[in-house]
This record gives structure tokens, C-alpha cells and sequence, in this order.
């Protein structure tokens, strides 16, 4: 199916969560599994992409024919991602990273002395953000995972991160969210038209992201 095609395009994707270290066996993490990032790397590189995947730690195998770039950290993540950026066509960032991490980093284990310990987080840097700035050819599509006010906070995002898409998924509906292998999103376009699907497989889910790609690039060229 040629419409479908991604043969000579270059996709970037990001899955799973970041971890930002407290000391040297603690960490600041969050509940992303990666099987949404790594569904859409398989997807896009079976339909014959070119696919870099930067991945925070996953259980997830490398999918076959991609590129796959573990790193840990935001920022780490964040260097990997702008090494990449330029010479790509489509950005997916499915990544869920850390909005903070601790100001220090313990050289040594924190010892259980104090009844109160208090660890201060500064902001991440927000690597979709400087994407968005940045893009020139690059279709960039952006998830969000949201517990309120879905529609409204994705709207928000897609616009202040300056998106083509976004992917917006309540994370607190059953069926939908992290570490299980079905999701429920809304798909937002730039010209603000929304698209609910229903509960399906992420796989499924990716195959319909990946349409949509398609068409925007189809349309583009
Ligand atoms: O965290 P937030 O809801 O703003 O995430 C929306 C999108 O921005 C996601 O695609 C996520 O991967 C990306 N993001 C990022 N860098 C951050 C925070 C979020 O690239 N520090």
C-alpha cells in the first residue's frame, strides 16, 4: 500500500519514562512502560522508515530494524534527541519525561539519619518546547497524559510547544494509560479538528498515528 509507505523518511521517536538520579541507587521515576514508543518505532520501521529510538529504561526488547539509543536521564535524553533532530522528518515524542529532578545528586547512598529529609527538584528542560522552536522541516507530534481537563491541557500543549499533532490520553480511564497494551486517546491536529478513537491496542493505535503521518506528509510533498 503506497499511501501508506514511509520508505526514505526519517522518524525520531522517544518512549518510556526518564529517571532522575537522588544518589547513586535512587531515583526519581515515573510510571511510563514504553509500549506506546516502541509500538509506533515498530510500526513506522515496518512500514519501511528509517527509526531512531530514544528510549528511557524499558523492560521492552529493541524492536526489529530500528536504531535504539537508551539513555536515563532528561537531559541525557535531551542531547540524544537535538543529535538527531536535524536530519529527521517526523518527530514522535512519546516519552514521558520528568518535569523536575533533584537539584543534587548524593555522591554516596543517603544514610536513614533525619526523621524529615527534604530533597529540592529544579525544572527539566522542556525538550519538545525547544523543538518546537527549532522545526523547520520536521513534523513534530507530542503525547500528552492527562488525569483532568483532557481536551483543554492538549490543546494548551499542542499550541505552546508548537505541535502538528497531539496525542492525548486520560490516564486514569480503564483501558487507557500506562503499562497495559490498550489505549483510549484523542487525536488534536493543528487546525484544531479532533478525532476520539475507541479502546484499542497500542499497536492499533500507532497504525492510526502513523495514517494520519502519512497524510500530512503526502499532502506536504
Ligand atoms: O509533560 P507534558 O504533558 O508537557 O508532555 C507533553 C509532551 O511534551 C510529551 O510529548 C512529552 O514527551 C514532551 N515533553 C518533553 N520534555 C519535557 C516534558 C514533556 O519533551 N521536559
Amino acid at each position: 500500500h503506497s499511501r501508506l509507505s514511509m520508505a526514505g523518511k526519517r522518524v525520531l521517536i522517544t518512549a518510556a519514562g526518564t529517571r532522575e538520579p537522588i544518589d547513586p541507587v535512587r531515583y526519581i521515576g515515573n510510571r511510563s512502560s514504553g509500549k506506546m514508543g516502541y509500538a509506533l518505532a515498530q510500526v513506522a520501521a515496518a512500514r519501511g522508515a528509517e527509526v531512531v529510538l530514544v528510549s528511557g529504561p524499558s523492560s521492552l526488547p529493541n524492536p526489529p530494524c530500528v536504531t535504539v539509543k537508551r539513555v536515563e536521564t532528561a537531559a541525557e535524553m535531551r542531547d540524544a534527541v537535538l543529535a538527531e533532530f536535524d536530519a529527521v522528518d517526523v518527530v514522535i515524542k512519546a516519552a514521558a519525561v520528568a518535569d523536575y529532578r533533584p537539584e543534587l545528586t548524593a555522591q554516596q547512598k543517603i544514610k536513614k539519619t533525619e526523621d524529615m529529609l527534604t530533597i529540592n527538584l529544579i525544572k527539566n528542560p522542556d525538550i519538545l518546547r525547544e523543538l518546537g522552536q527549532r522545526k523547520k522541516q520536521q513534523l513534530l507530534i507530542g503525547f500528552a497524559a492527562e488525569t483532568e481537563d483532557l481536551l483543554a491541557h492538549a490543546q494548551e500543549k499542542l499550541i505552546k510547544k508548537n505541535l502538528d499533532m497531539i496525542v492525548a490520553n486520560d490516564v486514569t480511564l480503564p483501558g487507557a494509560g500506562f503499562n497495559i497494551d490498550t489505549n483510549i486517546v484523542k487525536v488534536i491536529h493543528k487546525n484544531g479538528q479532533v478525532e476520539a478513537l475507541p479502546q484499542l491496542s497500542k499497536y492499533q493505535v500507532a497504525e492510526i498515528i502513523l495514517d494520519k503521518i502519512c497524510a500530512i506528509l503526502t499532502k506536504s510533498t
